[in-house]
């Protein structure tokens, strides 16, 4: 009989504490063996709430004193690199959430780190990966059903009603492309095997003039050239008066395919004297929750099986390294080129 997996969640804010749930209660094979935050009240309600893990406030002190196999880090994004490292260097498996990192520097430092630990399991939280409508569409896009792939557009908008929240964490967030368009440029990648080699980025401060002080704005979009010929184009904010607007489409020579077009909640419509609407998924946990849960079995599965998740670090890496230069294009103005 296997033992359960001892596993802790670092980090118990918007995200990660959906995780630390999700590994108290819903990944067979896993205990929630600790979990760890700066911020005390987390703490306890976490331990409280979730079967009563260890509690810890300094993830160092967990790492040298807590028997675990795996970490689970959902910091931000600026902590990820040294976590990484860290936690490999303390025997653990890790999955980290996205960006793997803020800079070009720190993302060596966690893929120099992980190519040292070779029989550690890395995987990085691009959970879209693990939604069953875009694995759907990737397998269509793979077995050549819509041809040859021309267009890929991708809108991420947060709801405006979660705006002092994205206001709060604009000080760290490292700005609109690293932070939300990130998991449209992995789409990208993805599903159309390729790599952009330039970047045309715009944008502004429409609503909300604060985000301009971290050289970010409320919405940024990008253009950008593939290899293999395909464009794509990228829109990011923070502004959607109608709830969490996830939104793709990938045209090709034979058909297109498009997810989410009208961000529904579910398949009711309601008739009333405003017309026919729908309600919209107001939380990216709302939209996301299978994912967030597939993409940690999938991590899992990783650690019992000893392979190593389809997500690696270099996609980490590339993906910094495209919304960073798309980040550079929107602040300096024109076309900033993408190399390695
Ligand atoms: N995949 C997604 O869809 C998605 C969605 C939201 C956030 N994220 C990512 O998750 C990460 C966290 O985002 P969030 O919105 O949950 O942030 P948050 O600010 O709500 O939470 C951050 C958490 O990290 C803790 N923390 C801070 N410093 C720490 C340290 N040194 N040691 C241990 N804990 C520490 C805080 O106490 C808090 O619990 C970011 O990297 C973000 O990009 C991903």
């Amino acid at each position: 009989m296997l033992h359960p997996l001892r596993i802790a969640a670092v980090g118990l804010g918007r995200l990660g504490r959906l995780h630390a749930e999700n590994l108290a209660f819903h990944i067979l094979g896993v205990e929630l063996a600790a979990v760890c935050s700066v911020v005390l009240d987390e703490v306890l309600e976490a331990r409280k709430a979730l079967g009563n893990p260890a509690g810890f406030m300094k993830f160092d002190e967990m790492l040298a004193r807590c028997p675990l196999d795996a970490v689970v880090l959902t910091t931000p994004s600026s902590l990820h690199a040294g976590q990484i490292e860290a936690a490999l260097n303390a025997g653990l498996h890790v999955f980290c959430e996205k960006p793997l990192a803020t800079t070009m520097a720190e993302c060596e430092r966690a893929a120099t780190a992980v190519a040292r630990h070779p029989h550690r399991v890395f995987m990085l939280g691009f959970m879209r990966r693990y939604d069953p409508s875009y694995v759907f569409a990737k397998q269509q896009i793979d077995a050549g059903a819509i041809g040859r792939p021309i267009l890929f557009r991708g809108y991420s908008v947060d709801p405006l009603s979660a705006i002092e929240d994205a206001l709060k964490y604009a000080p760290h967030s490292a700005g609109q492309f690293l932070d939300m368009a990130v998991h449209d440029i992995d789409l990208a990648r993805w599903l159309l095997k390729s790599e952009p080699r330039e970047v045309y980025a715009t944008g502004g401060c429409y609503a909300y003039e604060e985000f301009a002080k971290y050289g970010d704005g409320d919405n940024v979009a990008a253009l950008m050239p593939f290899e293999n010929g395909a464009m794509a184009f990228f829109f990011a904010g923070r502004t959607a008066p109608h709830g969490y607007n996830i939104e793709t489409e990938i045209i090709g020579t034979k058909a297109a395919l498009r997810i989410n077009a009208v961000p529904a909640r579910n398949r009711v419509e309601i008739l009333d004297a405003g017309g026919v609407r729908q309600t919209c998924d107001q939380h990216f946990i709302d939209r996301f929750g299978d994912a967030y849960r597939n993409e940690l079995v999938e991590f899992v599965a990783c650690i019992r099986k000893e392979r190593q998740p389809e997500i690696t670090v270099a996609d980490g890496v590339a993906a910094t390294r495209i919304a960073l230069a798309a980040t550079e294009a929107f602040r300096e103005g024109g076309v900033v080129g993408i190399r390695d």
